[in-house]
């Protein structure tokens, strides 16, 4: 199976801190892969290369068959990588609908003439993104919170509603940057399922940064891990739950 993503010699300096060293990386389209390691090896500064937020120092990252460092968040986006942030980021004083509905934003199917003259098929394409937004929301079980501001949802569902805005871009591959942060174990099984459903369901091919390892452990079939920006480890949850590299990295890191 050809690649989804795939980086090669992956690096990135912020003056003297190699942040990400020779980071080398594949996934194949359907795949449900974990980025794990303790906090600051770098997973965070990955998503950012692999979404055109951080410009590499040097190496490559190629998705879908075109090479993708170098351009910009909004065309990384467009060729359908999306993402959600570890510090949550949504827009607190419009609906969760609202919210939902400016990730199926690009996709629309107007022009600028359409939206400034209100023209018949700007209504159309706006029901369509509002339908397509709500679906998403049902998806992630959040349609009864539809018409809430963002700002009113509890913290397990505001990370739900970021995650129904990155899919409502339609993406082939999402990156979770530590969705479960701050949810209760409750919730945290909850997310497990929805995003198994993400991969099976949607189609969407799923990277994933998170700290709790059952959570990783029980969905990944494929698991990398960093440590002060190089990877240590790489294969499936038992290899890396028996790895004694893995091991000293988060019992040196307590
Ligand atoms: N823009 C930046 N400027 C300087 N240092 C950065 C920047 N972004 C990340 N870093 C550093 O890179 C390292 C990795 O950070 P990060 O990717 O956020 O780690 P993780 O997500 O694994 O916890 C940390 O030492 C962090 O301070
Ligand atoms: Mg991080």
């Amino acid at each position: 199976m050809t690649a989804l993503l795939e980086t090669k010699g992956l690096t990135i300096r912020f003056g003297g801190l190699t942040a990400v060293d020779d980071f080398n990386f594949v996934i194949t389209p359907g795949e449900l892969c974990g980025l794990i390691g303790p906090n600051g090896a770098g997973k965070t500064t990955v998503f950012n290369m692999l979404t055109g937020v951080y410009l590499p120092t040097a190496g490559t990252v190629h998705f879908d068959g075109a090479r993708i460092n170098g351009k910009s968040p909004a065309q990384v986006a467009a060729l359908g990588v999306s993402r959600t942030f570890q510090n949550i980021r949504l827009f607190d004083e419009l609906s969760v609908l609202e919210n939902a509905m400016t990730g199926a934003h690009r996709h629309a199917k107007i022009n600028l003439f359409d939206s400034l003259l209100r023209t018949p098929r700007h209504y159309r394409e706006e029901q369509r993104q509002r339908d397509k937004a709500y679906r998403l929301l049902e998806f992630m079980g959040l349609e009864d919170r539809a018409g809430l501001t963002a700002r009113q949802l509890p913290y397990g569902h505001r990370r739900k509603l970021e995650i129904a805005r990155a899919l409502a871009t339609e993406p082939k591959l999402i990156c979770l940057d530590e969705p479960a942060a701050g949810m209760n174990t409750l919730e945290k099984g909850e997310l497990s399922i929805l995003i198994r459903r993400i991969r099976d369901e949607l189609g969407v091919t799923v990277l994933l940064i998170e700290h709790d390892m059952k959570l990783v452990m029980g969905i990944c079939e494929r698991i990398q891990v960093l440590d002060y920006g190089k990877t240590i480890a790489m294969g499936t949850p038992r290899e890396i739950q028996n790895n004694p590299k893995v091991i000293e990295a988060y019992l040196g890191g307590e």
